[in-house]
């Protein structure tokens, strides 16, 4: 039996799973690693942390589902986006910890490029909105506040990096630079008409173009690596959100899809032109594939899955993530309570870096279970802010949306999510789209599958959620949320 292996590197936990010839998983290895948070606002990672726990699932899927390298025709790469390694190329190791997308250290940077009026360009070329979100600031972040970095980078001995760039980096032992169209897509240095790196924007940041990847498109093979016992071709690439969508088979112009993970994340397919957001969405490469560049608009909410991961970690009122829903349930509303957890401020639409995250409306009778149930609907009522921005920008109407992530797996919040939407909420039999995506454009780059009619053909619907609330309890709790986000904003910029 043949597989293709997909390396899901996510902001909490890095993942392998293999997938057979009918796009089914074979096998499935997780392992989370630490978070560092040194400041109010700052999240790293150790890559050291990223690769080990990267190449240790590898193998222990592999030793799992019984299946040896040789099994393995092609490897495809998918991760957390934005996040930024900068290593010395000699030595093959990083000069800082990775700044994470959720870090919000370079708030000031972003408001000095503002000040330069260059807020404007760079929508126009990146299809981002300026914030400290992307990996540009934090580059030069490194670049100003690590001994030495300047000289060297200038000097073309250090290499910059997002994660797919610095596992291949890892995978080849130091022989491939790389990226792909849509993880260059988050640098705020890549201008996505073009598909080049944008030679004024790195002036700007101050940033030597020496250290950046070639970019490649999302399928074809870039190198071969022998770390798990035999020479696999590795031979797909893109940052997670765009894999979910090609995972979910949204294929056609106008097809949306929702991710649940640490944040949560909604593309929607505009064709091959791309769409200039007029709503503070984000124009990204959705892949490119050959010639062939296609292009998504996304709404990108920086705390989903995390806030689950808050009560658990942070308060401890639950001990596991899937205890949440059995606690939320235990209570038929929140009775009043809003959560809204801009712990990394604001993403869309809203884009407040000083946002912090607020609870409203506790009174005596609030227990852990109204917050548990607050701490879900909030993951939905930031997807409804999110789809409104996305019906103004495209005119086109929501029928239906296709979910995925760990937290769809969530009954409560699908539900709510589907009666605050108006409409059907659908989810897929293979819950698993980011790293399925990434295992299609790997596949299809060595012939595993033969085109993308194939591959279309195999997505499933396994369940459907249809909205069930009254359209003025709707109004109403989209009221009080509003007042609730209002609330949470500039939090931090006066003290
Ligand atoms: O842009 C950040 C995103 O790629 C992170 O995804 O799945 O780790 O929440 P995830």
């Amino acid at each position: 039996m043949k597989f293709v292996l997909a390396l899901d590197q996510g902001t909490t936990s890095s993942r392998a799973i293999l997938f057979d010839s009918r796009g089914q998983v074979a096998g499935i290895v997780q392992r989370e690693f630490p978070q560092h948070f040194p400041q109010a606002g700052w999240v790293e990672h150790d890559p050291e942390d990223i690769w080990k726990t990267q190449l240790a699932v590898a193998k222990s899927v592999l030793r799992k589902s019984k299946a040896s390298a040789k099994d393995v025709v092609a490897i495809g790469i998918t991760n957390q986006r934005e996040t930024t390694v900068v290593w010395d190329r000699a030595t093959g190791k990083p000069i800082h910890n990775a700044i994470v997308w959720q870090d919000r250290r370079t708030a000031n940077i972003c408001e000095e490029l503002r000040r330069q009026k260059l807020d404007r360009t760079i929508q126009k070329k990146t299809g981002l909105i300026l914030d400290a979100y992307f990996s540009g600031t934090k580059i030069k972040w490194i670049l100003d506040n690590v001994k030495g970095a300047r000289r060297k980078a200038e000097a073309g001995e250090l290499a910059f990096g997002t994660i797919d760039s610095f596992l291949l980096w890892r995978l080849t032992d130091g022989r491939v630079h790389m990226t792909d169209a849509t993880n260059a897509s988050r640098t705020m240095l890549y201008n996505i008409k073009t598909q080049k790196w944008d030679r004024p924007l790195l002036a700007a940041l101050d940033i030597p173009a020496a250290m950046l990847p070639e970019v490649r498109s999302c399928s074809e093979v870039y190198a071969e690596t022998t770390h798990l016992g035999a020479a696999i071709p590795i031979a797909g690439m893109a940052g997670d959100q765009h894999a979910a969508l090609f995972g979910q088979v949204c294929t056609k112009p106008g097809m949306v899809k929702n991710t649940y993970g640490t944040g949560c994340f909604m593309l929607m397919n505009t064709g091959t032109e791309p769409i200039v957001s007029k709503n503070k969405l984000l124009t990204t490469t959705a892949w490119k594939i050959g010639d062939k560049t296609h292009y998504a608009l996304e709404g990108s909410i920086f705390i989903a899955g995390a806030v689950v991961q808050w009560l658990r970690d942070g308060l401890g009122i639950i001990k596991t993530s899937a205890e949440i829903e059995k606690l939320a349930c235990q209570v038929p509303d929140t009775d009043g309570v809003m959560m809204v957890p801009a712990f990394a401020g604001l993403g869309a639409p809203h884009w407040d870096p000083y946002a912090r995250g607020t609870i409203h409306g506790l009174t005596r009778g609030t227990t852990k279970a109204h917050l548990a149930r607050a701490a879900l609907e909030s993951i939905a009522f930031q997807t409804a802010d999110v789809v409104r921005a996305m019906e103004a920008d495209s005119g086109i109407k929501l029928k239906q949306l296709r979910v995925d992530g760990g937290a769809a797996m969530n009954d409560l919040l699908m539900q709510f999510q589907s009666d605050l939407l108006g409409v059907d909420v659908v989810r897929p039999e293979v819950n698993e789209t980011t790293a399925l995506g990434a295992a299609y454009l790997a596949g299809l780059a060595v012939g595993f599958w033969k085109n993308q009619k194939e591959i279309g053909q195999q997505w499933q619907e396994s369940a459907r959620y249809k909205p069930k609330m009254k359209p003025a309890t709707r109004r109403q709790l989209q009221t009080q949320w509003n007042r609730a986000v209002d609330r949470s904003g500039g939090w931090t910029v006066d003290s």
